[in-house]
């Protein structure tokens, strides 16, 4: 597929996709929202993908938001349409069957934010700086931030961030729980990787069904979510994943568990 304003590079079960516009900081315009949905199509056709990594290009920005400049004369109907696109960019990272890692590399800001919102996992570098500062442009959220911020931090973290506008640190991101660990620039793409390595060795079934239970379950209330995860659970035992994980620990051996 060819792309503007993204790299994706494959290698060996894992896809880093890089939002590549970083005159602008990687702010998300269109075409750069329709280039994360083809790229997504086309990652969820490779089988042996164990997970995907989302970046920004240069050591300043993650994504610095939505694009500001192509933002501006949007009309009300148009504004709706644009926010529409960015929530189905979201949406379709949120509900990827593989695990999805935000490696966020400097300002993720509004639209930047709400995309590692939308990531399973965030691994911020020390220079990263989060906020959703839509209030000090005249608008809110639009690309679900609104919603992931408090169902991630808690109603009223959240609502300081998003009333105020204000920017906090990587260690702030960390302490409010909105990243899972921080880590020095070098580190950031091995750390991820590293993860995904050990995603790897586990067994593809239970790692698409456990993020389907976790991501299907929390839009549920909690007696159809554990309803959903008696039936993901049971749906495992008809996996060759169950088969051998199991016989592998009373074997005492290493699980070899099949492609992802
Ligand atoms: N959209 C478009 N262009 C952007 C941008 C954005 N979100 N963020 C930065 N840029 C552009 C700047 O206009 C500038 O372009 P020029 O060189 O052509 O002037 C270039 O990127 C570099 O930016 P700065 O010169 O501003 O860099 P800085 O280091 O002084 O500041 C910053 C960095 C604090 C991130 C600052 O750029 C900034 O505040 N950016 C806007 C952040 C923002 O408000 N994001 C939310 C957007 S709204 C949104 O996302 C809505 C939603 O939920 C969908």
């Amino acid at each position: 597929m060819q792309m503007n304003n993204l790299l994706c590079e494959y290698e060996e079960g894992v896809a880093v996709v890089t939002v590549n516009r970083p005159k602008a900081l990687n702010a998300l315009n269109r075409e750069t929202l329709e280039e994360l949905l083809g790229c997504f199509a086309e990652l969820a056709t490779i089988r042996e993908l164990v997970g995907v990594i989302i970046t920004g290009a240069g050591d300043k920005a993650f994504v610095a938001g939505a694009d500001i400049a192509a933002m501006q004369g949007l009309d009300a109907l148009a504004g709706r349409a644009f926010g529409l696109l960015g929530q189905r960019v979201m949406r379709t990272i949120e509900t990827f069957a593989k695990p999805v890692i935000a490696a966020v590399n400097g300002f993720a800001l509004g639209g930047g934010c709400e995309l590692a919102m939308a990531c399973d996992i965030r691994i911020a570098a020390v220079n990263a700086r989060f906020g959703q500062p839509e209030v000090n442009l005249g608008v809110i959220p639009g690309f679900g931030g609104t919603q992931r911020l408090p169902r991630l931090i808690g109603v009223g973290p959240a609502l300081e961030l998003l009333l105020t506008g204000d920017m906090i640190d990587a260690d702030e991101a960390y302490r409010l729980g909105l990243v899972n660990r921080v880590v020095t620039p070098e580190q950031l793409l091995p750390h991820c990787r590293e993860i995904l390595a050990n995603v790897a060795k586990k067994g593809p079934i239970s790692i698409k069904l456990c993020k389907e239970a976790v991501r299907a379950g929390m839009e549920l209330d909690i007696d159809s979510a554990c309803r959903q995860e008696a039936d993901l659970f049971g749906l495992c035992f008809a996996s060759a994943d169950q088969k051998e994980g199991m016989q592998a620990f009373l074997e005492k051996r290493a699980a070899m568990f099949g492609d992802h």
